[in-house]
């Protein structure tokens, strides 16, 4: 292993793990290993979309006319809609009430056409499937750590990232050794994620069969809707070169948020008798569209009370498994390739060494936290806005404003200058370390 630096092991290999093995496997001196428990890489069949902000980055990483193939149609950065925002609880036809744009506006694409991107780019001999961790232990604070399997097997690494989404058992394990090694008994609270109030429906229509009533073009086949009603909002957008709209409705109970939802498992088939029910009265264009959907699925929405940390020593979580948050802006995905990328910067860096590991991940930690945790909290209260339960109520005047504010951190910083930020607090917060030990 002459030249390499470290072995970095990641656990799970959904968009977050493979976009990080992606983007270090540009780093010849780190060695990378996914340790994914199922068969192999999946997705759900369903739509995502990501904002400019992380576009920046998939150009980066040199996999933007990978992603431009498979989007909904070729971004270009011209200015596109976000969501046109429409009052729709009521049978008459509803109307606008505000319209969010942005340059590119939201590029979408089918889920298991993104993940396969990431696949495709992986170097072979990376991947390891049938690999479901249970536990990692460290026997000395600069040893390496080992894993061990559901399998029987282990492995060894200097640095475990768990990418192990929304139930992560790495996030569990570090949360409980810091809670027994500080006396902090708080940051148990937030192993378990928690019912957001919200449940959704989701499913797929064929763009064809929307489109052919009447003869016309559903609006959700150009432009991503938000239909918005009391404590219900529906969500659609078309994909997969806008042959497909994916669609989905949520219902909520906002003060039932933090609670736990006595529905198991979260995902379950229902007819589309209880779908079409949930909006009975709705303007003729939300259920017309959702009368295309024949075999939806029903989610319970969980998300995280936020983190206080991200990381403990040479562990850090990425993705879900930080901050794993309601879909309202559209930005669980974006937001772990954003933890990706920088954690791949800042480990690539010169200043990164064995022996800076833990110094590494703090400066991951520094730049990462606070906007995880604030996407995380911003996109929960935007889906209480949607549904007229905000301090908004349904003034629709100031509601819409009020929408389009929540989306700021979208273009407040880039993630190249937030890179740069967690390379320079890594380089300062080392300099100040040699200065104390003289
Ligand atoms: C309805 C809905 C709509 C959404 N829409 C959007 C959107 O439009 N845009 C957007 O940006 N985000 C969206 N999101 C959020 C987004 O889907 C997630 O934030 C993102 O997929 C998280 O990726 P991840 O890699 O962190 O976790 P996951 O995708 O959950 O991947 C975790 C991986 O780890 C593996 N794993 C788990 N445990 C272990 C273990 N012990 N050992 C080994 N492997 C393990 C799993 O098999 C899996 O492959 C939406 C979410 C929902 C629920
Ligand atoms: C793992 O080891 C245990 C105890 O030795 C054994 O019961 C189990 O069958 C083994 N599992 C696998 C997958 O080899
Ligand atoms: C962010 O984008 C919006 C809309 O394009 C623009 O009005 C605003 O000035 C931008 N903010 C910053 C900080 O660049």
């Amino acid at each position: 292993m002459s030249g390499v630096k470290f072995r970095v092991a990641i656990c799970g290999g959904g968009i977050g793990g493979l976009c990080l093995a992606v983007a270090l496997s540009r780093h010849p001196n780190i060695k990378v290993e996914v340790y994914e428990a199922a068969a192999r890489f999946k997705e759900i069949g369903a739509g995502v979309m990501i904002w400019s902000r992380t576009w920046e980055i998939l150009a980066h990483l040199g996999l933007d006319s990978n992603f431009a193939e498979i989007a909904h149609a070729i971004p270009d950065g011209s200015d596109g809609v976000g969501f046109d925002y429409r009052k729709s609880d009521q049978p008459m036809e509803g109307h606008r009430f505000y319209l969010f744009h942005r340059p590119y506006g939201c590029i979408r694409f089918h889920r298991a056409h993104f993940l396969d991107v990431f696949v495709d780019a992986l170097p072979d001999g990376v991947a390891h499937f049938g690999k479901r961790l249970l536990s990692y232990t460290q026997n000395n604070l600069h040893g390496p750590l080992e894993l061990q399997f559901s399998d029987n097997t282990t492995a060894r690494c200097d640095i475990l990232v768990g990418c192990d989404g929304i139930k992560s058992i790495v996030r569990k394990q570090m949360l409980e050794e810091k809670a027994a090694k500080t006396g902090q008994g708080e940051l148990l609270h937030h192993i378990d994620p928690v019912w957001t109030g919200t449940v959704i429906y989701r499913g797929l229509i064929p763009v064809d069969r929307l489109n052919n009533r009447d003869g016309l073009e559903h609006r959700t086949a150009e432009t991503p809707m938000m239909y918005c009603g009391k404590s219900k909002h529906v969500v659609s957008y078309s994909i997969s070169r806008r042959s497909i709209v994916n669609v989905v409705a949520c219902t909520s109970h906002p003060e039932l948020e933090g609670t736990v939802a006595c529905d198991e498992p979260w995902v379950v088939e229902c007819t589309q008798k209880e779908l079409l029910d949930c909006y009975d009265g709705w303007e003729p264009e939300v259920v017309d569209m959702l009368k295309c959907i024949e075999k939806p699925t029903r989610w319970v929405i969980h998300h995280l009370r936020p983190l206080p940390t991200y990381v403990s020593n040479k562990v850090a979580l990425l993705g879900d498994a930080a901050h794993a948050m309601s879909p309202h802006q559209g930005a669980g995905a974006g937001q772990a390739i954003e933890d990706a990328f920088i954690l791949a910067h800042l480990l690539g860096h010169q200043a990164t060494s064995l022996a800076t590991l833990p110094q590494a991940l703090l400066a991951y930690e520094h730049v990462r936290l606070p906007l995880g945790n604030h996407v995380l909290r911003g996109s929960y209260e935007s889906g209480v806005m949607y549904e007229f339960n905000g301090p908004q109520t349904d003034e629709l005047q100031v509601l819409g404003p009020a929408i389009g504010r929540q989306w700021n951190w979208l273009n407040e910083t880039t993630p190249v200058g937030e890179a740069e930020r967690a390379v320079r607090w890594l380089v300062e917060s080392l300099q100040a370390a040699v200065v104390e030990e003289r």
